[in-house]
């Protein structure tokens, strides 16, 4: 049984005690679930060891070298939030935690989960278990899972995580059903992923690439590890399982990529494309595929004036309400 099965076992037992209070209930599971996440992180799997649900893509340091801009680049949608010191909030796909910690400093009870076992080793490392709670979790599995309380939440968040926990078409109605399901009455859905469109440059010469070492465009497609909804299709999924959307915005905001070593293009491109990569056995065609995005996009992402790099970002930011 995992840590975040079990310790929300404990949540839905506690629940079922009604001779103590609402507060005092939250508070105990909040200080369970730390000892609990303290716990599994002496049973994490190595780097690149398989989870119980997938081949874990992610290492701090990769993170760190690529990608360092994405807790960040997160004003508008941390002020949309608006972490109270008595909300109890839950981060899907927090990654190794840089933001999650910077909301704690404004709400103590928060729970950060995410797939991969490698991050949030990294996040109880960087920030202890107090005042986040971090669990390794697959939110596709959300809803049908122990972890899930009913009305427990007051808010869940989520910061470019999305678009990969909703990439599967069979889960992503049932997650949100369990997003919705985990919020208390008038709880709000807050979140930030990628939108229609969003890396277009990188996603298109990816597609080539593989097509060029001979993967049909279908598997190519069928790679892709992403789902980027338009503001009219998020809408429409999460009213059909009964949210209010109260708030949308679609933005183009093109983002400068690292200069770290093991960053720049070349970082981002096997760390957020390793699924892509991986549609090809051998080592010599995905570098092949490596090159040849680096490339192709190198004249196109460069801007002449100082040699940095940018990629076509677009932001997809959502605050839904239960009703
Ligand atoms: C780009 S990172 C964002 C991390 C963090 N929210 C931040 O702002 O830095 C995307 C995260 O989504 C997580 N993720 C992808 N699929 C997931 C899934 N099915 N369940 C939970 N987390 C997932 C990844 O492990 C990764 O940490």
């Amino acid at each position: 049984m995992t840590l975040s099965y079990r310790v929300v076992n404990k949540l839905n037992m506690t629940a079922e005690k009604p001779e103590r209070s609402d507060e005092q209930a939250k508070e105990d599971l909040l200080s369970q679930s730390k000892q609990e996440g303290q716990e599994a992180t002496r049973r994490q799997p190595k780097d690149g060891e398989a989870t119980s649900q997938s081949k874990d893509h992610w290492t701090h340091a990769a993170y760190r070298a690529s990608a360092s801009f994405v807790p960040l680049l997160t004003q508008e949608i941390v002020l949309w939030l608006s972490p109270q010191p008595t909300d109890c909030i839950l981060d899907l796909g927090c990654g190794d935690g840089v933001l999650t910690a910077k909301i704690a400093d404004s709400c103590p009870n928060i729970v950060g989960v995410d797939a991969s076992a490698n991050l949030i080793s990294a996040a109880r490392e960087s920030y202890g278990d107090d005042p986040v709670s971090w669990h390794v979790l697959d939110c596709r599995y959300m809803e049908n899972s122990d972890m899930l309380v009913e009305g427990f939440y007051e808010k869940v968040f989520s910061n470019a995580a999305l678009h990969w926990i909703l990439r599967d078409e069979e889960t992503r109605m049932s997650i949100l059903r369990g997003v919705y399901k985990t919020l208390r009455l008038g709880g709000s859905f807050v979140f930030e992923m990628g939108g229609a469109g969003n890396v277009a440059d990188v996603h298109t010469a990816l597609l080539a690439a593989l097509v060029h070492q001979g993967v049909s465009v279908k598997k190519a497609r069928e790679a892709c590890p992403w789902f980027f909804p338009s503001e009219q299709l998020i809408t429409n999924m999460l009213q059909d399982v009964g949210f209010a959307v109260e708030r949308t915005r679609l933005e183009y905001r093109p983002t400068k990529l690292t200069l770290e070593e093991g960053g720049g293009l070349e970082g981002w491109v096997r760390l957020m494309g390793a699924q892509f990569l991986e549609v090809l056995p051998e080592v010599a065609t995905r570098e092949a595929v490596v090159r040849e995005v680096c490339d192709v996009l190198g004249s196109v992402v460069t801007r002449e004036e100082d040699g940095s790099m940018w990629l076509g970002y677009v932001r997809l930011k959502v605050l839904a309400r239960k009703t």
